[in-house]
């Protein structure tokens, strides 16, 4: 049902006739000192931000000033149905009323990074390797072979999402992008008992969709901002990120096309990381490496611009006794390590 209606949802945005753009006069209105340290601004406190336009940033998705003040004027123009122009002068007038527009004190970052919340595994070798576990305002990579659990993963952190915030939850909704028709209701009921949790009560968190290609999926996770009001989104599951694209784009004419595409999805995905303090979880597969004379023969695809894009990255393995080894591979602040677990009918254990 969610399914469908996410779908369906989407359709009728895309499909939304284009008779309602209207061009408005924008207004070259000076931003004054107080205006920038009004605390609650909001898109209507927009120099030449009028009723009607306002109307169509909340209905394209745009809600706070700081979504509006990281766009692009072409995108903001094609989503929001407005003229580029005003898109321009909107998106500069949030940068400066966000007060984003510069370089912030190491301060005002902590107090950011205190914002962060820490999204358990609840199984203990996992949560200590990432010290505590998987933080918002994040985009976390998750790559190994087939089979070597990724979309376990997936779906065990989709049900803790939904747990309490004081058992380690983040009591908020998840988005889950399967591209590869991979996601169970049936295992999250198993793990959801594992917890002893009403399954019911969680797949109704559970958002899903399906993309069938790599235009689609970039396009549900720009939807995502649209869908999601009166939503608490707290992670966004992309599974797989990279198996549309690798499969669409091949040979090497193609690869400064595809980079180019993911890096414009996984901007899209950071950003609703950022504006909701959420979690975003993509699994991405390995490529064999021939050449590779020392290490492990294989590496993930995707790419600098996934490199460089993820947070942290979790490169997971199959060991002996059905026992699964998770290595931290990249992290801003933790030291690299492993971790070893095992995937049980009820989910993750240690
Ligand atoms: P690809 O998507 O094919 O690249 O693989 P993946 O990394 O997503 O693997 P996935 O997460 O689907 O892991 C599949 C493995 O999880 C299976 O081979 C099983 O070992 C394990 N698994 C899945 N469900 C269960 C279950 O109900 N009980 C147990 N014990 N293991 C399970
Ligand atoms: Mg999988």
């Amino acid at each position: 049902m969610i399914y469908l209606g996410w779908i369906v949802r989407l359709m009728a945005a895309k499909t939304k006739s284009n008779k309602q753009k209207e061009e408005e006069a924008p207004d070259t209105e000076v931003i004054t000192m107080e205006e920038q340290l009004e605390p609650e601004a909001t898109i209507e406190d927009l120099p030449g931000v009028g009723p009607a336009t306002a109307e169509k940033l909340r209905e394209a998705g745009f809600d706070e000033l700081l979504a509006l003040a990281v766009m692009s004027p072409g995108d903001l123009a094609e989503q929001a149905e407005l003229g580029e122009a005003v898109a321009g002068k909107i998106i500069q007038a949030a940068k400066k009323m966000a007060n984003i527009g510069g370089f912030v004190s190491g301060s005002a970052l902590l107090e950011r990074r205190r914002e962060v919340q820490k999204l358990s595994s609840m199984v203990q070798s996992i949560d200590d390797l990432l010290a505590g576990g998987f933080e918002t305002q994040s985009l976390v990579e998750v790559y190994g072979e087939f089979g070597s659990g990724k979309t376990q993963i997936g779906h065990q952190l989709a049900v803790n999402c939904t747990m309490p915030v004081d058992q380690g939850g983040f009591d908020g909704d998840v988005f889950y992008i399967d591209t590869e028709d991979t996601f169970r209701p049936e295992r999250i009921t198993q793990m959801a008992r594992g917890h002893g949790l009403d399954p019911e009560a969680v797949l109704e968190r559970i958002h899903v969709a399906r993309a069938y290609n790599s235009a689609h999926q970039m396009l549900l996770a720009e939807e995502i901002k649209r869908m999601s009001r009166g939503i608490n989104v707290k992670m966004i599951i992309v599974d797989s990120l990279t198996s549309h694209f690798r499969a669409e784009f091949v040979g090497r004419g193609m690869l400064a096309n595809r980079q180019q595409k993911l890096n414009r999805h996984l901007k899209d995905l950071k950003q609703l990381a950022d504006v909701n303090n959420a979690l975003v979880l993509v699994t991405n597969q390995v490529m064999s490496k021939p050449d590779a004379m020392w290490g492990d023969p294989t590496k993930p695809i995707g790419g600098h611009v996934l490199a460089h894009a993820s947070t942290f990255r979790l490169y997971l393995r199959k060991a002996k006794g059905g026992r699964r080894i998770a290595r931290l591979v990249d992290s801003p602040n933790l030291p690299d390590g492993e971790c070893v677990y095992q995937v049980c009918e009820e989910g993750l254990r240690d």
